[in-house]
């Protein structure tokens, strides 16, 4: 694991002492004037331009402590945000390993003693953190070398915890990357609720899982249902971090599929090993609330888990079915692998309870939610629009794009059910926009639906900081909607 710290500003960038310094630079910018004759001269030559994602690498830089230099572009400055830095910051941190080497340092791109440098800084550690991530516990051989040391280099206090807030940052969403790319043979229901476990523990948060006798005692007969036929049982897990008093909290919802065939509506074998990732929003959830519990956020926050298999076998449920979930609606099964929406269904009406100030829910539902944004935004849809507005913000600031998605009544209308309340898929058409609408049946609060299909995982990495495989999101996107509602929230 990399240390990431801050520190060595004093002599400026030609004092720093690594075996690596990265400069960040803006396209079409000139260079600090510490680093004006060795960069310059790669600029003049046109090898780097500052273009986003470029890199160029210089050696024994005269009149450099660090033996190695790379400029890193950011782009142009008009259009430079937060994201850019992560991804300047992965590339160097990378770039650093890559070469066998111990230390980097990077030095950031805003001024002195500005808000603005607390927040990069931020940016910089969480960036250089989720860059170097990698799975390969299950590899013999796998290259071993870590990098040691990522320095951002800064004196300044602030810095260093806008450094060590960027680390949590990254931490959840590491939890929740190693929870997505466990193989399902490990990552089993109750393999969440240990690690749901252990983030309670070291956070002093209470912890409730509920076994399938309990879930069956509790009426929530959609993960009932849908983990009856698994050998490996089902779990609801109840995860509450908070101050206690009667402030309603936000409810944080997870789709823990741990692996989804299909059940008796079978996938096609091709892809199916992928489903080992249709817990993917469960892990996002739990990643979330280990960032929440690190920084201490004064909120207060459930997360439910409903976590199963979906097998098929001689007990399971069959399309035909009709059940009543835990809110008392009937649904007619139409495919038994539509079955996110009946998990989660009984999740969200389990969360009225707790007389939350908002739920959201982010889940792996839809194939269509990935054919319709592609890799690149997850879909946004719930029933109020300031609330929409804030997850949506909370999706731009964290760098996990989400793009908002109708709920107009006619999906509703299409899931209509012909001998129960509502059948569990409305056909191809609008496939995301259908199960976001059957799910609008069970809540009676401010809530907003993430579905994650598409930016889940990927089979290559998506950008610098996001490599292949789970991506973690929205666990920061989570934890960046629930510190504007900390600081929303009065006094800690
Ligand atoms: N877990 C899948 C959705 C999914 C598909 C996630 C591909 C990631 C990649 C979900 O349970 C599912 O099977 N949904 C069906 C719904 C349909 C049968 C109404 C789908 O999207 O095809
Ligand atoms: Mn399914
Ligand atoms: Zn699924």
């Amino acid at each position: 694991m990399v240390r990431i710290a801050t520190g060595q500003e004093g002599e400026g960038l030609a004092g720093v002492e690594a075996d690596l310094l990265a400069v960040p630079l803006f396209e079409g910018e000139d260079v600090p004037r510490e680093l004006a004759g060795e960069a310059a001269g790669v600029l003049k030559d046109g090898d780097f331009s500052g273009k986003k994602g470029s890199s160029a690498l210089v050696y024994n830089p005269d009149g450099l402590r660090s033996p190695r230099l790379l400029l890193v572009g950011l782009g142009a400055r008009s259009s430079f945000g937060l994201d850019a830095l992560r991804r300047a910051a992965a590339t160097a941190a990378t770039r650093a390993r890559s070469l066998k080497l111990d230390s980097a340092a990077f030095a950031l791109p805003v001024a002195e003693g500005s808000a603005a440098r607390v927040a990069a800084a931020e940016a910089a550690a969480e960036g250089a953190a989720l860059g170097l991530y990698r799975f390969d516990r299950y590899k013999s051989g796998a290259d071993g070398h870590e990098l040691s040391t990522f320095t951002i280099v800064s004196d300044d206090e602030g810095v260093a915890g806008g450094a060590e807030t960027g680390a949590k940052l990254a931490a959840g969403a590491v939890l929740a990357r190693d929870l997505q790319n466990e193989p399902s043979n490990t990552a089993t229901p109750e393999y969440l609720a240990q690690r749901a476990r252990e983030i309670a523990e070291r956070h002093g948060m209470d912890v409730t899982v509920l076994d399938r006798a309990a879930i069956e005692a509790e009426g929530l007969n959609g993960l009932a249902t849908v983990g009856r036929s698994a050998e490996n049982e089902p779990r609801f897990i109840v995860l509450e971090h908070g101050r206690g008093g009667d402030e309603a909290p936000v409810v944080l919802v997870g789709k823990a599929v741990t692996f989804d065939s299909g059940g008796i509506s079978i996938k096609p074998s091709a892809g199916m090993e992928d489903m080992k990732y249709d817990m993917s929003g469960g892990a996002a959830v739990l990643g979330a609330m280990e960032t929440v519990g690190s920084l201490g956020l004064p909120v207060n926050v459930v997360a439910l888990v409903p976590s199963t298999e979906n097998l098929p076998d001689g007990n399971a449920f069959k399309p035909g079915d009709v059940l009543a979930l835990h809110s008392g609606k009937t649904t007619e099964i139409v495919t038994t692998d539509a079955e996110g929406r009946l998990i989660l269904a009984d999740a969200l009406s389990y969360a009225k309870r707790y007389g939350p100030a908002a739920v959201i829910d982010c889940a792996t539902l839809t194939g269509a939610c990935h054919v319709a944004l592609g890799d690149h935004a997850s879909g946004l849809m719930g029933n109020d629009d300031a609330l929409i507005e804030e997850v949506r913000r909370a999706g731009e600031a964290s760098g996990e794009r989400a793009w908002h998605l109708p709920l107009f009544e006619e999906y509703t209308e299409q899931i209509k059910g012909n001998t129960a309340d509502i059948r569990n898929s409305g056909g191809r058409y609008g496939g995301a926009l259908t199960a976001g609408a059957f799910l609008k049946e069970f809540v009676d609060y401010p809530w907003a639906h993430l579905d994650i299909a598409g930016v889940a995982y990927s089979a290559k990495a998506r950008n610098a900081y996001t490599p292949k495989g789970g991506s973690g999101t929205p666990a920061r996107l989570l934890v960046e909607f629930l510190r504007g509602r900390a600081g929303d929230g009065g006094a800690p």
